[in-house]
């Protein structure tokens, strides 16, 4: 046998081991698992709430359990009283939900437009509707009522035609079903819905999509040995179709959230503005009052391009990645105002997303003196690179960052424009950059400029 031969044998002998990780169905075998790599360098997703709830679309995606729940909104309440008749109930908006101009290959351009790197749809959110025809949801499902269709199959593939990874956000509960009522009533000593619906409709996403993103979501009235989390976990992390590729959130369970899982989500918009030691994702939407479509939403209810790109910025800053939801129409649509952002955010990805995909927070977040810049960093063997993301442009001629310190060899380039700029070292730490010839119509972008700081020596 030789030598070489010898080696292939080995290094095939070792990758087997290392993909022959058994994860046990417990918290710390879980936690133990390495995120795969694709997620931390993705940095930016988008999340698409569409379902039942986008047919009264309005107040949010909380519809039904603001109309009929244990607190009713009486804004909603009133609603319903003005506009239908007394004996409509929410199953009737199921026929409504006409989704006729849904074209799944145009929402994926869009969503690849954007510089997003994957995607996580809702199939199923508390109000119980699946967005795939569910064995296990009868006559409550996107084939059986609504649009007739297979909306995560016609999405999925439509997604997997681009370089965009394609996942699934999950409801483990769903406020009003029967037998999660009886188990709640029992304190959750039962398990009856968990073995009837939640954990077969996960093997079914799972198995029939092989989603690379399960976005957990529900958890939080009961325990996660109610939820099976940790045997389904293993499950997904062992033998699934998705194993050696999928990442899930931490959402399984009253205690679990921001402490276990995959990467941690902890509460929505979770934007902490300091370093973490664990990867996060901070999810967020483009509407600040609603995820799912508002018809009766203002355009100031709408984060501008500078909000929207100030928390994508300070969120990869501290080492998370961020997720932007956008709820399409009932129709089909994802309104203009939805596109309009994505796609500015896309154009601003392609002059900066360097600074963005694959980066690492730095030692610094946030500048130690100027407060409106932030930082990412790339190194490569003997180099570091820093990024400061500059949210205002400065009000004189020179830019001061305090935190880098140059070597001989540092140039500071302002990314989308043309040549390098001067600067000058300010002591042993912080560069003053020269901005008086800078010509503002070259200016790439209109919001956040980022400045390319090479070998730097910090
Ligand atoms: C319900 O279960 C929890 C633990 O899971 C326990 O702390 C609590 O006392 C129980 N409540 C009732 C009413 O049995
Ligand atoms: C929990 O998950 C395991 C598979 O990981 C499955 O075999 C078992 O049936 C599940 N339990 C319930 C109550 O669904
Ligand atoms: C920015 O950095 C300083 C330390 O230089 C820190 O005190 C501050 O909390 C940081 N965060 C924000 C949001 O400014
Ligand atoms: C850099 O400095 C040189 C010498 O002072 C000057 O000629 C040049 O225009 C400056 N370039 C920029 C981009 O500021």
């Amino acid at each position: 046998m030789g030598a070489l031969r010898l080696a292939a044998l080995c290094l095939a002998a070792l990758t087997t081991l290392s993909q022959g990780v058994t994860y046990q169905p417990n918290w710390a075998s879980i936690d133990s698992r390495p995120l795969p790599a694709w997620y931390d360098q993705s940095k930016l997703g988008i999340f698409v709430h569409w379902g039942v709830f986008s047919v009264p679309s309005i107040s949010s995606e909380w519809f039904w359990e603001r109309w009929q729940g244990e607190k009713p909104d009486p804004k909603v309440v009133q609603f319903m009283k003005d506009n239908y008749r007394p004996d409509f109930t929410y199953g009737d908006f199921g026929k409504e939900f006409t989704a006729e101009f849904f074209d799944a290959d145009q929402w994926a351009k869009i969503f690849e437009a954007s510089g997003a790197k994957y995607i996580v749809f809702v199939s199923k959110h508390h109000e119980g509707y699946t967005n795939w025809p569910s064995k296990y949801s009868f006559n409550w499902n996107s084939m059986d009522v609504g649009p007739n269709r297979d909306i995560v199959g016609e999405l999925a593939t439509a997604v997997r035609k681009t370089d965009l990874i394609f996942g699934l956000y999950h409801s483990l509960f769903e406020w009003f079903h029967p037998l999660y009522l009886q188990d709640k009533a029992n304190n959750f000593t039962t398990q009856d819905f968990v073995a009837r619906k939640t954990m077969p409709e996960l093997f079914e996403i799972v198995n029939k999509y092989k989603p690379e993103v399960i976005w957990s979501d529900g958890d939080w009235e009961a325990p996660d040995v109610y939820w099976n989390s940790t045997n389904f976990i293993a499950w997904l992390y062992n033998e699934s179709p998705v194993k050696d590729t999928v990442v899930t959130n931490d959402r399984w369970g009253i205690g679990v959230t921001c402490h276990h899982g995959g990467y941690l989500t902890c509460m929505d918009r979770y934007n902490p503005g300091v370093k973490q030691n664990r990867k996060f994702e901070n999810a967020m939407t483009i509407d600040k009052g609603s995820w799912g479509f508002r018809r009766n939403a203002y355009l100031e209810d709408y984060l501008t391009m500078d909000e929207l790109l100030e928390t994508l910025i300070v969120t990869v800053s501290c080492g998370g990645n961020l997720l932007v939801n956008v709820g399409p129409t009932k129709y089909g649509m994802i309104a203009p105002i939805y596109e309009e952002r994505l796609r500015d955010l896309g154009q601003w990805m392609q002059v900066n997303g360097d600074g963005i995909y694959g980066s690492h927070p730095w030692t610094y977040q946030n500048d130690t003196k100027n407060p409106d810049v932030w930082y990412t960093m790339k190194a490569d063997g003997s180099s570091k690179d820093v990024y400061a993301f500059v949210l205002k442009w400065p009000t004189t001629d020179v830019l001061t960052l305090a935190a880098p310190a140059p070597t001989s060899t540092t140039k500071v380039t302002l990314m989308g424009y043309q040549a390098p700029l001067n600067f000058t070292k300010t002591g042993s730490q912080g560069v003053s950059v020269q901005l008086s010839e800078v010509q503002y119509a070259l200016l790439p972008c209109e919001w956040a400029w980022t400045f390319k700081l090479t070998n730097i020596a910090n």
